[in-house]
Order: C-alpha cells, then structure tokens, then sequence
C-alpha cells in the first residue's frame, strides 16, 4: 500500500532565485501538510551521501558541487499516496518536458538546477526525512 510521507528539497538555484515562498505556497495550494521544514547548507560529505545511488553517474562530482553551493529548504510533506502525487505535482526531472503548471516547469532552469528533490519511493521518502530531522522536528 502506497505510503502517505515524502521528502522534497528546494535545491540552491530556487532559493536563490528568491522561489522558496512561491514553492513552500504551491506545496501547500497542492494539499500537502508540511510535517517537519528546515533552512540549511549541504556539507560535502552530506551531499556525497545523499546523491550516493548516483556516484556512478557522470553528473553525480557536479551536482554535488550545484547542491552545496548555497543553501537549501528541506521538508517532509504528507498527502495521501504522496510520493507518487509530489513526482507529478514536480514535474519531469528534466523541465523541458515537465508539465506546464507544475513547480519544475515553474522555477527550473534546467535538468540539474531542477527547482526540487522529490522521493522516488516510500523507501527513500523514509531514508532522506531521516537524513534530515529528528523525532523533535516532526510535528
Ligand atoms: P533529483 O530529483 O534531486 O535527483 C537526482 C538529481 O540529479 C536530479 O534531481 C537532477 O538535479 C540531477 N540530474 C539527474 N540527471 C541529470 C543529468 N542527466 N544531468 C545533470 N543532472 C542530472
């Protein structure tokens, strides 16, 4: 049965561009309930960790750099079935082909300065709130 819990990151180029209070808006305009929210900066070594399934992957050195080069917002939102129902609120990872509408297709600027991290699974939606916030950030 499909979970009710994901994870999503407002990624360094959205905030910079001064998006975090249009995304957080449209979040919640979606129905999502923000369960736990936190302003902070990926360390190195914190970025390697999260983005370890890509290593392989030729962009993985660069998104890295692209993912600490500023700060981020991280949250776990709940809505019924929300891991798939985030994955297209969000858009294609790519914006070029994201829905019109939708936040990447909104405040993306291209495949890696993609706007938002969104869990792929109930799995990882589980592993990356854990990443980033304890029992006493969750309300
Ligand atoms: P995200 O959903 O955070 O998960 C992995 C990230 O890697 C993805 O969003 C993009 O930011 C980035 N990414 C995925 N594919 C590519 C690619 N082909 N080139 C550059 N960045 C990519």
């Amino acid at each position: 049965m499909a979970g009710n819990t994901t994870f999503t990151m407002i990624k360094p180029q959205a905030v910079a561009d001064g998006n975090m209070g249009n995304i957080i808006a449209k979040i919640i305009d979606g129905g999502y309930t923000i369960k736990a929210l936190k302003f902070t900066r990926l360390t190195k070594e914190q970025a390697m960790k999260f983005y370890a399934v890509h290593k392989d992957r030729p962009f993985y050195s660069h998104l890295v750099e692209f993912m600490t080069s500023g700060p981020i917002i991280a949250a776990i939102l709940e809505k019924e079935n929300a891991v798939e129902e985030y994955r297209k609120y969000i858009g294609s990872t790519d914006p070029a082909n994201a829905e019109p509408g939708t936040i990447r297709a909104l405040f993306a600027t291209s495949m890696e300065k993609n706007a938002v991290h969104g869990s792929d699974s109930d799995e990882n939606a589980i592993i990356e709130g854990n990443f980033f916030f304890s029992e006493f950030e969750r309300f």
